[in-house]
């Protein structure tokens, strides 16, 4: 029931990503793989979120375009189709400014201060003034960059959880404050009668059924019957489902957070690949510098000769294969470590063959997007353009939410 309602009711998938430059292997495994998955079964919204990299980096921002550029270009090529999925540019979508401003009305200091990212940042960053108004309240901006969309699902790592759950607590808030329009019921019922006789009688029904007896199967029976509704606006759908849960309109749907499993990807030395260990194969790696990175990293210490027996559970090199190799070669690979049957290079080789194989259609589509500036340019641009829409969507009923339709 749960899966259902997250998958017709909230079918909007929405994500970010700070603008790195480009993008490596962690970055593929970690997260585009999983986007592109999501862009077939979701309506998914990928953004480029580069306000948020200025609450960090505000005093150095003239890499920033640069950095949009060669991410969005290393999204193009891991797969992300802008057929299916909208790409966009955080600030080219002013609204989301609009809404946190708003959202900052209602947000009590404390949720914020509690935030563990804030502090955790702070002390990571310590070369950075992070005592900042930008910084404290950049979960509200990523919650405003949720709710502006109305996403009902977020891909997030584990990190970026509470953020998500901030968002809940904020759009609780608001629909709390400034979800029961003033005629609700009235509204409620007119919603009602547009769906057509017989939909208006079931529904009264329902709802007689679950408030007055609490039967959770006419509560469920109730949502499906709205979710079939071709024929009413979104808002009249809304008004609907809560007057039968008693709440009044749920203005900014509570997201959940879609957590993706933390990569297994580790760097050239086995620890997290990340770009500030200098461990990292990047998407756009030429072949022969991938080849080369793969042959000289580091394998288990203890196989000092070819004829020193090894360990695979000391090696970064085994970690590859469990990503790259199947059962097969990974017996192979194991059985002749441990026997000293096989050598590093020999057992190396399967996975520069694999790491290799699965990069080369992105780098084929990555020089292809390289040579068509142009083409990523309208992308983006349509990008923009839809989520502008969506957004000043939202915002209009939420500046009438809150009385903000003076004239
Ligand atoms: N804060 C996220 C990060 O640092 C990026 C981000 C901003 C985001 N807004 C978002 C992610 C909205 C998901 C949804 O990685
Ligand atoms: Fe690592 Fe393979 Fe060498 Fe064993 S044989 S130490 S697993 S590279």
């Amino acid at each position: 029931m749960i899966l259902n309602t997250l998958l017709s009711q909230h079918a909007r998938v929405l994500s970010g990503m700070r603008p790195t430059g480009r993008l490596h292997l962690g970055h593929y495994h970690g997260v585009l793989k999983n986007w592109v998955e999501l862009q077939h079964q979701y309506d998914c919204f990928f953004f480029v979120a580069d306000w948020h990299a200025l609450t960090t980096h505000y005093e150095d921002p003239s890499i920033i375009p640069e950095s949009i550029r060669e991410m969005v270009i290393d999204w193009l090529a891991a797969g992300i189709n802008h057929g299916e999925a909208k790409l966009f540019i955080q600030s080219q979508v002013p609204e989301h400014a609009e809404l946190h401003l708003l959202l900052s009305m209602i947000t009590p200091l404390g949720w914020l201060e509690r935030v563990p990212s804030y502090k955790d940042q702070q002390e990571r960053l310590k070369e950075r003034d992070l005592a900042t108004y930008g910084f404290l309240g950049y979960p509200l901006l990523q919650a405003a960059d949720i709710l502006i969309y109305k996403a009902g699902l977020v891909p997030v790592g584990e990190d970026q959880v509470a953020h998500v759950e901030l968002t809940r607590e904020v759009a609780r808030r608001f629909n709390h404050i400034y979800g029961r329009e003033a005629n609700f019921e009235t509204l409620a019922d007119q919603a009602r009668k547009k769906m057509g006789k017989k939909s208006a009688k079931l529904y009264s029904r329902y709802h007689k059924a679950y408030t007055e007896q609490g039967d959770q199967e006419a509560l469920d029976a109730a949502r499906a019957l709205l979710e079939n509704q071709q024929n009413i606006t979104v808002n009249d759908k809304e008004r609907l489902f809560g007057y039968l849960e008693g709440s009044g309109r749920l203005i900014l749907p509570e997201p959940q957070p879609l957590l993706t499993k933390a990569s297994k990807m580790p760097g050239l030395d086995g620890q997290k690949m990340s770009k500030s260990y200098g461990n990292i194969i990047a998407l756009r790696d030429e072949p022969e510098v991938v080849e080369k990175a793969l042959r000289t990293m580091p394998t288990d210490t203890n196989r000092v000769r070819r004829s020193d027996p090894g360990d695979p559970a000391r090696c970064p090199v085994w970690q590859f294969h469990e990503i790259y190799s199947d059962d097969g070669v990974r017996e192979w690979a194991s059985e002749g470590c441990k026997t000293a049957s096989i050598g590093c290079l020999e057992c190396k080789q399967p996975v520069i063959d694999a790491v290799l194989k699965e990069l080369k259609p992105i780098q084929e589509r990555a020089r292809s997007f390289e040579a068509q500036p142009e083409l990523v340019r309208n992308i983006i641009e349509e990008g923009n353009e839809e989520a502008r829409d969506v957004a000043q969507e939202t915002m209009e009923e939420v500046r009438h939410a809150m009385s903000l339709r003076h004239f």
